[in-house]
């Protein structure tokens, strides 16, 4: 499986986790640490309230000293310490207003003053300040273990002080215990998140496979192959895509092939005829001196011929490179059509035929590139005089249209066939069949013609009857009227004079 898929994978599966295991897990560490605070704060309030309330059972007896009186003996204070031990997890020690220790529930240190290091804030208490603490403590093996020193008061007077310790470690197992089983739930969550990703990424990455392994095959080569259309929308529309571009290519590579067979073909033609008459000079021409005079011209001819077809063609890959684009000016059209039919003129009366042109309006004008329209106009003008029987005429008319430019080429010839009108303007393509240099040109103006006129934004059709004449229409966008030639301007004497 190639990389890019498996990435996918990764990417839905690490974003389904983000957003749904990591807030859980986050909760569980918050959750589990207020639970903690929660348990401390209740099992400190519950040790403070043991000491005091075990420090009001022994003030009286604190009170009395020692050797106590036989009333208080039963809230004495070894009786309290040692059967608070029995009753619950408590450590209790009590010690009398002198800082003796007088009861220990463990029996430690009895009879000798508090050890500070070993029981801190019993003085404190002794002094009226009540406490509780939280700290390791050497007595419990150094656990976590929560401390309250209370004050027995007793008329008045603090006699004595009661301590209460009990560990913490009971809490933080607890809170441990219940910290693993919600982690080994979102563990398990997030393999299910895991598990369903999986299934649902299947979904998106096996159309987008199967695109890849189409893409590829067309990739090298098979321009015929066809991606199946299906998956999430985004990836059928692609696949949609993908046919579109690959249809397209076809036909761009079918165009080519034509293109290249149809230059080689018209190429052949001048060259074989070029050829064998070289060849009949080189062998008989020694016999027959005429021979040279009658091929060497024809071979000029064809010469010639090659020389414009490739000239040509150089130009229509220019122009349909892209790389073409006309530089646009203002161009009075009249002015242009008569450079167009003074230009023919001379053949026009050699063949006996009338070159008329007419503008609606002196001032029109078309925004162009000035040498590639005069090429155009010189190509339609061309084609007219060679299709037109002697008597006959050709006009270039002129007229603005919805601020774009109308310009006809009309001539009275013979016409184009229906059948043929739908191709004049392909390459190549010419209405008679035989392909002899007297037949006419290379078939490649029309096609110029066209790429020009459209370079600029405009648009060219032919209308023709057989018999009826054949008429080209273009349409270019129009430009701002030149203006009228200024009025001379008369001499400054003559202004002041009366
Ligand atoms: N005014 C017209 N009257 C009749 N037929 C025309 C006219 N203009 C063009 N055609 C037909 O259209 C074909 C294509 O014209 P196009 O200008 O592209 O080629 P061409 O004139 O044969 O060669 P080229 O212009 O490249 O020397 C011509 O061969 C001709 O058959
Ligand atoms: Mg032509």
């Amino acid at each position: 499986m190639p990389g890019p898929m498996r990435s996918i994978r990764r990417r839905l599966i690490a974003g389904s986790l983000l957003i749904v295991g990591l807030p859980l897990l986050v909760f569980v560490l918050v959750a589990s640490s207020v639970l903690w605070r929660f348990y401390r704060q209740q099992l400190g309030a519950d040790v403070t309230a043991q000491a005091r309330l075990m420090a009001d059972l022994v003030a009286p007896a604190l009170a009395a000293g020692s050797p106590p009186p036989d009333a208080a003996r039963t809230y004495g204070p070894e009786y309290v310490a040692g059967h608070w031990q029995r009753r619950s997890a408590s450590r209790v020690t009590i010690a009398d207003a002198r800082g003796i220790v007088r009861a220990s529930s463990v029996g430690e240190g009895v009879g000798a003053p508090i050890d500070d290091a070993r029981r801190p804030g019993m003085r404190d208490a002794l002094s009226g300040r009540g406490n509780a603490t939280a700290w390791r403590s050497p007595n419990f093996a150094y656990e976590d273990t929560l401390y309250a020193n209370a004050p027995a008061w007793h008329e008045g007077r603090i006699t004595g002080v009661v301590r209460v310790a009990q560990t913490l470690t009971a809490i933080q197992q607890r809170v441990a215990r219940l910290r693993s089983t919600l982690l080994l739930v979102v563990a398990l969550y997030a393999a299910v998140i895991v598990a369903l990703t999986l299934v649902f990424a299947r979904t998106i990455v096996r159309p987008v496979e199967r695109l890849q392994a189409d893409a590829h095959r067309i990739a090298s080569g098979d321009l015929s192959h066809r991606v199946a259309v299906g998956g999430p929308a985004e990836i059928s529309e692609l696949a949609a895509t993908l046919n579109r571009m690959t249809s397209r290519l076809e036909l761009l590579e079918g165009l080519r092939r034509r293109y290249v067979s149809d230059v080689s073909h018209e190429l052949r033609t001048p060259l074989t005829a070029i050829r064998s008459m070289a060849e009949t000079i080189l062998q008989y021409g020694d016999g027959d001196p005429g021979l040279r005079e009658r091929y060497l011209p024809r071979i000029l001819t064809q010469t010639d011929r090659l020389a414009r077809m490739v000239t040509q063609l150089l130009d229509l890959a220019h122009i349909e490179s892209g790389n073409y684009v006309p530089s646009l000016a203002p161009l009075a059209l009249g002015e242009l059509l008569d450079e167009v039919a003074l230009t023919h003129a001379a053949r026009a009366a050699e063949l006996g035929v009338a070159v008329e042109t007419s503008v609606s309006d002196p001032r029109l004008a078309v925004r162009g590139d000035r040498d590639r329209l005069v090429q155009v106009f010189m190509n339609l003008v061309d084609n007219a005089l060679r299709y037109t029987p002697r008597g006959g005429s050709v006009r270039l008319d002129a007229v603005a249209a919805r601020g774009r430019v109308e310009v006809t080429v009309a001539d009275t010839g013979r016409g184009v066939p229906a059948e043929h009108l739908p191709h004049l303007f392909e390459r190549f393509y010419r209405v008679e069949t035989a392909r002899s240099p007297q037949a006419g040109g290379t078939g490649l103006g029309l096609a110029i013609v066209r790429q020009i006129v459209e370079a600029h934004g405009g648009h060219i059709r032919v209308d023709s009857a057989p018999g009826g004449g054949t008429t080209f229409t273009i349409e270019l966008p129009g430009a701002e009227p030149a203006p009228l030639a200024p009025p001379e301007p008369r001499p400054a004497s003559e202004e002041g004079a009366p």
